[in-house]
């Protein structure tokens, strides 16, 4: 159960609990698709029978453990071209939660996993609704692991496995909405440039030499550039700038 956001003037204003159900995101766009959805909605659960990931993953969390939401953002004042802005204030926005409690040695994962160490902390599934051409709504589907304490992906933890403390997931769902509400307006009044910067400055791997696999098997050494905000990932190889879209490229440790 969680109680509607006091400190925020958008998102968590209204709040629909679940108990259980196949996927916070796929409610939200009912919501939608009924005509009843509002900037800020938010569906949370504690758990998911279908919860969705990226690609054709399954998000999988133990009932009443972590944090499962998804909040409906207007996102009309963004060119479709420019819609991974919206991710780097999502990643933002939780980078900022879990610094919080677990310091510095947290980062964005391109495109949105947030990592502690070597560690996927959260996931985050974005999806637009678009009208027409233009962007309508976003959905922010953001699975934080707070208290479970095993997971079969061996690089995946949560904040109690990393801290040994428990969290009231009511905290966590105030202070996710607090930073979304922070840097959704920095977004909507027009600080672009200082949002990207702030995302590659969080960014793993940023301007360092790594390794990177791509899908023909190919292995490259090369180093995060740059992002597009299209959301393609740029890396420089040598001489030769590669870009990449999601599920293009793997990062190999
Ligand atoms: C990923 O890293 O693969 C993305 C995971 C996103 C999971 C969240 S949990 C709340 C929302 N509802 C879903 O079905 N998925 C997202």
């Amino acid at each position: 159960m969680y109680k509607s956001l006091a400190k925020t003037s958008i998102v968590g204003k209204k709040v629909i609990f679940m108990p259980s159900c196949h996927s916070t995101n796929d409610i939200c766009a009912e919501f939608v698709t009924a005509g009843q959805g509002e900037n800020g909605l938010v569906i949370a659960t504690d758990y998911q029978t279908n919860g969705r990931g990226q690609g054709a993953n399954l998000w999988v969390s133990d009932k009443g453990e972590n944090l499962i939401i998804s909040v409906l953002l207007d996102t009309s004042f963004l060119a479709v071209s420019q819609q991974f802005y919206l991710n780097m204030v999502v990643c933002l926005s939780i980078l900022e939660v879990l610094k919080n409690f677990l310091g510095e040695n947290v980062k964005i994962k391109w495109p949105n996993d947030i990592y502690y160490s070597d560690k996927k902390v959260c996931g985050v599934l974005i999806q637009n609704i678009l009208k027409g051409t233009s962007m309508e709504y976003s959905i922010v589907g953001i699975g934080i692991n707070v208290n479970q304490v095993e997971f079969s992906p061996e690089n995946a933890a949560s904040l109690r496995m990393i801290t040994g403390k428990w969290y009231e997931l009511q905290t966590i769902f105030e202070l996710t909405g607090e930073k979304l509400e922070k840097y959704y307006l920095l977004l909507k009044d027009g600080n672009n440039e200082s949002l990207k910067r702030l995302y590659l400055k969080n960014l793993l791997w940023y301007q360092e030499a790594h390794n990177f696999a791509l899908k023909s098997g190919e292995e490259i050494k090369g180093m995060i550039t740059d992002v597009e905000e299209s959301g393609r990932l740029i890396i420089k190889s040598g001489e030769v700038i590669h870009r990449f879209g999601y599920q293009e490229i793997r990062f190999v440790r």
